[in-house]
């Protein structure tokens, strides 16, 4: 079995075997052949999962060596390909005489891996036996003042949005998206300051945002945001990001603390969200197929089945926040405590 890393170690021996060693004609036929198997698997916090995919040698553009060896006549294919798109008329492709073409993957079932923003080994099964009522009682006057803020954004998010929970959701993961890398960026700089290791946590706060972007991606796909929504998210964003940044500076302990009181109110309100879709209310159509692929979902899903994984990230990402911020209120440093990679 290969793990995660020795897959990416496969996939870019490959890659680079197919652009910088391989005669065209030895490419070619390297190319009319499934190369390579993947096996992956993810056991943090859940039951261990492995798949299997083939990836392809992609050979288009291949090079033997330097700029003396860039033939005028490919020169000019790729240039006409990066302006009609290649193959796929849709998809406008940069010439790729650098060799940083990414490599085709397949699915099980035989058909194209159609995703750019994410791939196979990225995906994951959703933790549904989650305990969606965890609550951190707030005790101290910071951990309050963070359950207060929290509650104190709803109101006015109640009176915009009422009882549409796709609009929503869709608007409130723009927001959800922030503090992860947010958190994440200040972590990163903080280590190469210091000269010291994270502890695993920049990753685990890049994956949390990550998460949450794949959810307004999800969410994009049942609802689209009308101008005036859009103008909001554009405020918003310049306001909170700004805002999350000087409180993370300020204070980490408050910052996770606010953002798992965040959590917890997404979880409420995608269990709103389950409750109008039982009631008939807003309609359960399909699973958009990006979903079903990223959440490796059986493909007759429904909305209703995307609700439910979401409503389990979040509560994922409302005990990594709270446990970062116990961490600091022990006193100690995030470095200290590893982080939960691939907790979502
Ligand atoms: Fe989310
Ligand atoms: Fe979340």
């Amino acid at each position: 079995m290969m793990t995660r890393g020795g897959t990416k170690l496969a996939n870019s021996v490959l890659v680079l075997a197919g652009h910088r060693f391989l005669s065209t004609a030895t490419a070619k036929a390297a190319s009319n052949t499934a190369v390579a198997g993947f096996l992956t698997e993810r056991t943090v916090g859940r039951p261990a999962w492995n798949t299997t995919f083939l990836v392809r040698s992609q050979i288009v553009g291949v090079r033997n060596g330097g700029t003396m060896a860039l033939g005028q006549k490919n020169e000019e294919e790729e240039k006409k390909k990066a302006v009609d798109g290649g193959d796929n008329k849709d998809e406008k492709k940069a010439v790729s005489y650098w060799g940083v073409e990414a490599p085709k993957l397949t699915k099980e079932d035989g058909t194209e891996w159609k995703w750019n923003c994410f791939r196979p080994w990225e995906t994951y099964k959703a933790d549904l036996s989650i305990d969606l009522k965890k609550h951190h009682a707030p005790a101290t006057f910071m951990d309050k003042l963070a359950f207060w803020t929290v509650k104190a954004l709803r109101w006015p998010t109640d009176l915009f949005f009422q009882r549409r929970y796709g609009c929503r959701a869709m608007m409130l993961e723009t927001v959800a998206a922030v503090p992860g890398m947010v958190g994440g960026l200040l972590l990163h700089c903080k280590s190469l300051r210091r000269f010291e290791h994270s502890g695993g946590w920049i990753k685990a706060l890049l994956e949390e945002a990550e998460n949450e972007r794949m959810h307004l991606m999800t969410f994009m796909e049942v609802t689209k945001p009308k101008w005036y929504e859009r103008a909001l998210v554009f405020t918003v964003q310049g306001v909170f990001f700004n805002a999350y940044f000087l409180g993370y500076l300020i204070s980490p302990k408050f910052a996770h603390r606010m953002v798992g009181y965040l959590e917890e109110e997404a979880i409420h309100s995608y269990t709103e969200f389950l409750k109008e879709l039982d009631k008939g209310n807003i309609e359960n159509v399909p699973a958009p197929a990006i979903a079903i692929d990223y959440w490796r979902m059986p493909p007759d899903s429904t909305l209703r089945d995307v609700v439910m994984v979401v409503r389990a990230d979040e509560a994922h990402h409302r005990d990594v926040n709270h446990f970062a911020s116990d961490v600091h209120y022990q006193g100690r440093e995030l470095r200290e405590a590893p982080a939960p990679i691939g907790y979502h």
